[in-house]
């Protein structure tokens, strides 16, 4: 028997693990870190049950500590921002995750006791660069670099149901947090009144915030229902020119100083492509499974994050 309250969690360490970690906890359950260095994961994460030594391999000795848990939730990658994207940058996002994926999965292909859940990390990026259109949990991929990794990211996880383990592809949205990701950076020029879209600006923001992300996963691991792609974004998402716009409302500082794309691009390089174009995404399922999101409008969400 799979013990109901032992769930294991890669990426624990980073901006939506931590978080989620300590909702587990509170919870009453059982977290058991996989991490690439669980000295290090234990000092910045204290309260767990175990702390496991863990790569994105195929197979490696973490495997025994997934015999007998109740989920497994995977959430580490390495980081698609902050970084060029040079050809072996790209080959480490792509690695990290579908070799990850496929570990994982062998693991729970030769426990004795299998998890009942899996909840597997991707993201909204699975959809491409769209336009004005809708697109809720059926829409077709894209065919970019972030489509492309998240395709075989699902694909490596979608393999866990064939074991009759009930798997859930949470695919995130910018996640907005008060002190790291998307948020602190993109608040930093209003501080000084030179906030302002990114342009084109008729872009689509798929953002969430952090406590929403989690309830999400939370809810991916505990309702029966819950199975294959969830979108986890904000239900009313807006371009990038009206949340800039709330954003410096919020902030009381006006939106006035647009950041031209071109621009990005010469900085930042191909992931400059995250920015200046987006996705209009709708999380149906969740709707639908009766989530009550916590922060449904970009105000809401900015006010509480930013304290104002
Ligand atoms: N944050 C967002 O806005 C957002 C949006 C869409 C999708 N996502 C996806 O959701 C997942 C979690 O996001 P996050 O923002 O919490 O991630 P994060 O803070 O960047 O990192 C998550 C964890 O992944 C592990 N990691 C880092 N580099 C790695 C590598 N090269 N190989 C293997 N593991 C590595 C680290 O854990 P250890 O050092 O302990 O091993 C790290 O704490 C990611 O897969 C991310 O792509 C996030």
């Amino acid at each position: 028997m799979a013990d109901s309250r032992r769930v294991i969690v890669t990426g624990a360490t980073g901006l939506i693990g931590r978080r989620l970690c300590e909702q587990l906890s509170a919870k009453g359950y059982q977290v058991v870190v996989f991490s690439r260095d669980p000295q290090k994961a234990q000092r910045s994460l204290p309260g767990a049950a175990e702390y496991v030594a863990w790569t994105p391999s195929e197979s490696g000795p973490w495997a025994s500590a997934i015999d007998g848990a109740y989920g497994v939730i995977h959430m580490a990658g390495a980081p698609i921002l902050g970084k060029r994207w040079s050809e072996a940058y790209k080959a480490e996002i792509v690695s990290s995750r579908v070799i990850g994926t496929r570990g994982l999965v062998n693991a729970m292909r030769a426990a004795q006791n299998k998890p009942r859940v899996f909840v597997s990390g991707s993201a909204v990026g699975y959809y491409g660069a769209r336009d004005d259109t809708k697109l809720d949990e059926s829409a077709a991929p894209g065919s970019d670099f972030l489509a492309q990794v998240a395709i075989q990211w699902e694909g490596e996880a979608s393999k866990a149901e064939e074991l009759g383990i009930r798997t859930v592809l949470v695919r995130t949205g910018i996640v907005l947090d008060p002190s790291e990701g998307a948020l602190p950076q993109m608040s930093l020029p209003f501080r000084f009144y030179g906030g302002g879209p990114i342009l084109p600006g008729t872009q689509w923001f798929p953002w969430i915030h952090i406590d929403d992300e989690v309830g999400l996963i939370l809810l991916a691991l505990e309702d029966e229902r819950a199975r294959g792609p969830l979108n986890a974004s904000a239900p009313e998402p807006q371009t990038n020119r009206d949340f800039s716009k709330t954003l410096g409302k919020v902030m009381g500082s006006p939106s006035w100083f647009p950041v031209p794309g071109f621009g990005l691009r010469i900085l930042l390089g191909e992931v400059a492509g995250m920015l200046t174009e987006g996705q209009r995404v709708i999380p149906k399922k969740a709707l639908d499974l009766g989530y009550k999101f916590k922060y449904p409008t970009s105000e809401q969400a900015l006010r509480q994050l930013l304290k104002k």
